[in-house]
């Protein structure tokens, strides 16, 4: 079914620069929600209070709303006329009125799951960015803050378990209904409001604060999952502490209430004190969660947690803040998560992602700052760039100022603006005034996008050595000149003569286009060690031989960078044999070698530190991306690795799993060496190879083991694929979670036919686009693909237009994820970016298209 009050596409755009405070401010709100599921009557009692001198009329933002009755003061009202979606209210005079106004609503039709909807007969709600006036008339601005008093209405056996904000503070019946009136005494912005109603079971537990405050604590589901959800409840209870700990942050309600929902766009939502999740972000079991699930639940549980002060006590301005509360949140559980496993393997993880998902972004059609100057939609700027780098620019502060002077700048920064919308620039100052430390030009991190590049290189006078680097900043669009930027270069220097002589760890500030940094004296040419810990955001162009690579991947003291010396060692010869260099893969194999040696100790370490780089990654170096020369020598390369290592990879599968209900480090360090190992194994054809992955599958204990087998299996041909899909399939066709992942591994294939094989899929009868979760296991999948997703007729091009423009009309936000993927047609051939553009072009074609779809694809194509 099409949502009849989707917004039309009206490319309007909005500029940061605009900003005006707002001219009326709503201290209290009163929502009445009598529930249904296809027809909920909303009443909002807004108290306005007006800011500006003059009498201006009062304009509330509405989205497919139609106003059903306006009072003011308790009086009808006939003073209000529509302006768009828009409710405009003359209120003459008046400094400040109640201003009432009821609304009728139908969550049953609401397929974009933004404002009020309903998800498998529960009611619940998701307003982050702009979904209150989705709800009701409002100036749904996050620089207006609000206590909101919500009673809410319903029949009891459709709606036993009534959810909101804050405290629940009276309840009662009326016949065959229900009511509670929930109260939060916290002014919050109208996109953390929240309200969930349905048959729900809860899982509860409590926490007691620094301070003494008992918080009680619950996580709701779905009958039958209540036994999932410990790990999420454990990793809550950890956050709680953690926060305290790190930053001094305690809680601020008596309750604090989880919601799991299987229909969401995102992953989850910090609402005040009601947190509304992805189901796959709550629910995990050994059976049926693999320990990246567990991880996840983990990571997203911490990440709304920490928004309570990072997002909702300190609030943002305007939307262009966004990575004010996101980067700088996506940066404490990124810590939180490294303090609670292993640091070194966290960082990996995270770099890992930066450089698939952001990297691209800042080199492609949609670079934006991480502070953007305009959007036409917000929802298209939940990006990378804000999250992600925008954690790294947090964590370059944090590097450059250390651990005490940080925490200085943020208690400054929460003391300061608590009960404030505050802007990027304040969190700057703060920092700057609390850590000491200068940040003027530090602040064009917020203002210029693309990824900076550092051209190294090592110059020699009379046995002293120095490091010359020259900055550049890629032109992006709208930004064709750059500024040289300001950031902290971590490194340490090695004789790899045994000589002893070295530069210990340093961490130097890199401020100009060059800049010569001094190393000390060696007697030959020394192992550089360069962006330790990636301590900043770029890409370093710096020659190495693999002589010297490998020494460092062996020798280097610091684990990211061992890491990152055997990735260039990597890529670099999978670089030159797709350029048609013959090659040489003794050094890689004999530097995986080496570092499979140390995996007794650090199992985690090992096993990402000997995976290949991505398809896509290695696709990243090269002038024209050649998706299929790529694919073919890295199976070659990883069949070669495979062979020359075969009997240690046999070796590390011969052992017996950890029981899955092991959830140390180290025993999710052993099942992740166990996946690297049986994927290297099948790579080499070995005859045996599907039987051993198909005996992993069946003897597997929990869902990390069987996951890693069956995805192995999905790229080859055997019976045993076949047969462990139909396996696994009919063990859990009735998990919608453990179902995504059966459709994901065959999107991801390395097979030949997998654009084919996608396209059946979507006629399956398990699959459908009304769950966000389902289409991204399928069509997300597929454009991590590289060389299906690039095929060389277009066939994946094709695919993914044609979902964009079916699910359009159905749920525009998750539609317009799916575009980026086309809008990298600049890295392609002549042949490919013909058929990407045609593909945009073809969407842009349709008629009705919203306002997400239009930005991203229009924007795509021009490049
Ligand atoms: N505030 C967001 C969720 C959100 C954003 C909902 C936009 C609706 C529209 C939330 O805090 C968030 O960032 N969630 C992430 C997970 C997180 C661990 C990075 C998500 O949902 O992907
Ligand atoms: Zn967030």
């Amino acid at each position: 079914m099409t949502d009849a009050s989707s917004t039309p596409a009206i490319p309007v755009t909005i500029y940061r620069s605009d900003y005006r405070a707002p001219e009326w401010q709503v201290p209290d709100i009163a929502l009445d929600f009598a529930l249904g599921i296809d027809a909920t009557k909303v009443g909002a009692a807004l108290s306005v209070v007006r800011q500006a001198d003059a009498p201006v009329p009062l304009t509330l933002r509405g989205d497919g709303l139609t106003p059903a009755a306006v009072r003011v003061d308790g009086e009808v009202w006939n003073d209000w006329r529509m302006d768009g979606s828009d409710l405009i209210v003359d209120l003459g005079e008046r400094s400040a009125a109640t201003v009432e106004v009821d609304t009728v609503i139908d969550p049953a039709s609401n397929t974009q799951l933004s404002g009020l909807y309903a998800s498998g007969g529960l009611l619940c709600t998701q307003c982050e960015a702009e979904g209150f006036r989705r709800i009701t008339f409002h100036p749904d601005r996050p620089d207006v803050l609000s206590r909101y008093k919500v009673r809410m209405q319903g029949d009891k056996a459709a709606f036993p378990i009534l959810l909101s904000n804050g405290n629940c503070i009276e309840q009662g019946e009326e016949g065959s209904d229900h009511w509670a009136l929930w109260e939060d005494p916290w002014p919050k912005p109208s996109y953390l409001f929240a309200l969930v109603a349905g048959d729900l079971v809860v899982n509860k537990d409590s926490f007691t604060t620094t301070s003494g405050r008992e918080v009680e604590l619950g996580i709701w589901v779905r009958g039958g999952d209540v036994e999932r959800t410990g790990h999420a409840m454990q990793a809550l209870k950890d956050s709680m502490k953690w926060d305290e700990e790190v930053y001094g942050r305690e809680y601020d309600l008596d309750l604090f209430n989880i919601v799991a929902v299987s229909d969401f766009n995102m992953g989850a939502m910090e609402n005040k004190g009601l947190n509304v999740f992805n189901t796959r972000y709550i629910l995990a079991d050994p059976d049926t969660a693999t320990d990246v699930d567990y991880d996840g639940v983990e990571g997203v549980v911490a990440h709304e947690y920490f928004h309570n002060w990072s997002g909702n006590r300190v609030t943002c301005r305007d939307w262009f803040q966004l990575s004010l509360k996101e980067g700088f949140t996506v940066f404490r559980d990124q810590s939180f998560s490294a303090d609670m496993g292993s640091p070194p393997v966290k960082r990996i993880e995270d770099v890992r992602l930066l450089r698939a998902a952001q990297f691209p972004e800042d080199a492609g059609p949609l670079a934006h700052p991480i502070r953007p100057d305009s959007f036409q939609e917000i929802s298209n700027f939940y990006t990378a760039t804000i999250y992600n780098k925008g954690a790294e620019i947090i964590r370059m502060m944090a590097t450059m100022v250390g651990p005490e002077r940080f925490r200085k700048g943020t208690d400054l920064y929460f003391d300061r603006h608590d009960g404030e919308a505050a802007t990027c620039e304040d969190f700057v100052r703060a920092i700057e005034e609390g850590a000491g430390i200068d940040l003027a030009q530090f602040r064009r991190w917020y203002e210029q996008a693309g990824t900076p590049r550092l051209k190294l290189s090592l110059v020699e006078d009379e046995g002293a050595w120095s490091l010359d680097v020259v900055q550049t900043v890629p032109p992006t669009p709208g930004q064709p000149e750059k500024q040289p930027m300001m950031m902290p270069l971590r490194l340490a220097a090695f004789a790899m003569d045994g000589s002893g002589d070295a530069l210990a760890d340093t961490l130097v500030t890199i401020t100009g286009a060059t800049q010569r940094i001094a190393l000390g004296k060696f007697v030959g040419r020394p192992a550089l060690s360069v962006n330790r810990g990636f301590s900043a955001p770029i890409i370093v162009d710096f020659e190495r031989g693999p002589g010297e690579l490998a020494w460092l991947a062996a020798h280097d003291d610091d684990p990211f960078a061992r890491y990152e010396a055997l990735q260039q060692l990597m890529l670099d010869t999978l670089v030159a044999a797709v350029s048609g260099k013959t090659g040489d893969n003794q050094a890689v194999i004999d530097a995986v070698g080496q570092t499979l040696a140390g995996a007794g100790n650090d199992p985690a370490f090992v096993a990402e530190a000997v995976l290949l780089p991505s398809e896509a990654f290695a696709g990243d170096q090269m002038v024209t991306v050649d998706p299929d020369a790529i694919r073919r020598e890295r199976l070659a390369l990883q069949a070669a690795i495979g062979a020359a290592l075969e009997t240690k990879w046999r070796a590390i599968l011969a052992g017996s799993a950890p029981p899955a209900t092991d959830l140390s480090r180290k025993a999710k360090g052993g099942r992740r060496l166990r996946g690297v190992a049986l994927a290297y194994l099948a790579a080499t054809g070995a005859d045996d190879a599907p039987a051993l992955a198909f005996r992993i599958f069946s003897d597997a204990d929990g869902m990390t083991e069987r996951q890693a087998a069956l995805a192995t299996l999905a790229h080859g041909d055997s019976d045993e694929r076949a047969h462990a899909l139909d396996i696994f399939y009919q063990r859990y066709r009735d998990n919608p979670l453990v179902l995504d992942k059966w459709f994901q591994v065959q999107a991801w294939s390395l097979r030949a036919d997998t654009v084919d094989a996608v396209k059946a899929l979507a006629q399956h009868p398990d699959f459908t686009l009304a769950n966000p979760n389902r289409v991204r296991s399928l069509y997300g999948a597929l454009t991590g693909n590289q060389a299906a997703f690039h095929q060389a007729d277009g066939a994946g091009y094709r695919l993914i237009a044609e979902l964009v423009i079916a699910l359009d009309p159905k749920n525009p936000q998750t539609s317009a994820k799916m575009i980026p993927s086309l809008g990298r047609w600049k890295r392609f051939d002549d042949a490919r970016q013909a058929l990407m553009k045609a593909e945009l072009e073809r969407i842009l074609a349709q008629p009705g298209l919203s306002r997400d779809v239009t930005e991203q694809a229009s924007k795509s194509l021009v490049g």
